[in-house]
């Protein structure tokens, strides 16, 4: 099977920080990806070399079988970023129906990307008249209306309450169900427990690939984030990353 994501060799500097060092993984497709590291870690300049957007120093992407930022790539891949865009003289439904125009989408795809997430009491509300939680929702619809085969969300959690954020996630594991791709990023690590794999960044370097469950057997700890402490703790005293097997381990 194509992997929906497949970097070799990634490497990303900017001016002379080197951001990026040497990535090399697969991201299967169907599944939640998590992309879990501190702040400064990399994860959005990952994000934005996947999407297209950011060049790179060395290595290759490759995202649906065809390089990153193939032009014929834009109506596969959705790409919500940290900071909303969105427009907030708009209503709510204004702005997911702008931004379905640009990939064919009916009003019906507006109506169902908007209660999707939960906002159908407010289509007629402008943005800049919602709650934190509310207006983060709608950038989220204005990438759903497109129905891409890749969807990646850069910190699309933060600033929700607990409520919001588990339905948040039961959307995000329905829209992995009907075979969409989702790549997300945090750095609360209780939300690993919510993906099917996950990309362990530190200081640019990929520390391992696997699942919540492995995450939690190598740290020793039911608590991802002990565990997620643990792993990084192994790392720094082993250079060679000693406790973390080759395969999973980025060079
Ligand atoms: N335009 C830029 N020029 C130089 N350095 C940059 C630039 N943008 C980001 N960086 C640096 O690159 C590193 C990685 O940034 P990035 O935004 O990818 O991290 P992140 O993991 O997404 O962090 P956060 O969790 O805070 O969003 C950081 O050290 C940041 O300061
Ligand atoms: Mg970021």
């Amino acid at each position: 099977m194509t992997p929906a994501v497949k970097a070799v060799g990634l490497h990303v500097s900017r001016g002379r920080k080197k951001i990026l060092r040497g990535l090399d993984f697969a991201i299967e497709p169907g599944r939640i990806t998590g992309l879990l590291g501190p702040s400064g870690s990399g994860k959005t300049t990952l994000m934005r070399s996947i999407v297209g957007v950011q060049r790179l120093t060395a290595g290759t992407i490759e995202v649906l079988g065809r390089p990153a930022g193939t032009p014929s790539l834009r109506h596969n891949v959705g790409y919500v970023t940290q900071a909303p865009s969105v427009y907030t003289d708009l209503s709510v439904e204004a702005n997911v129906r702008y931004f379905g125009a640009m990939h064919g989408a009916t009003a019906a795809d507006t109506a169902e990307a908007i209660a999707a997430v939960g906002l159908e009491a407010l289509v007629r509300r402008k943005a800049a008249d919602l709650s934190g939680g509310e207006f983060s929702r709608v950038s989220l619809a204005c990438a759903l209306v497109a129905h891409p085969s890749l969807l990646i969300l850069d910190e699309p959690t933060v600033g929700l309450d607990p409520v919001l954020r588990a339905e948040l996630w039961e959307r995000f594991a329905a829209l992995a169900e009907s075979g969409t791709t989702l790549l997300v990023s945090s750095h609360v690590m209780e939300e690993a427990s919510h993906c099917s794999s996950l990309l362990l960044l530190r200081g640019g370097l990929l520390l391992a690939q696997l699942s919540p469950e492995e995450l939690s057997e190598r740290g020793k700890s039911h608590d991802l984030e002990r565990a997620f402490l643990h792993i990084i703790q192994e790392t720094d005293d082993a250079p060679a990353h000693r406790g973390v097997s080759e395969s999973q381990v980025a060079s």
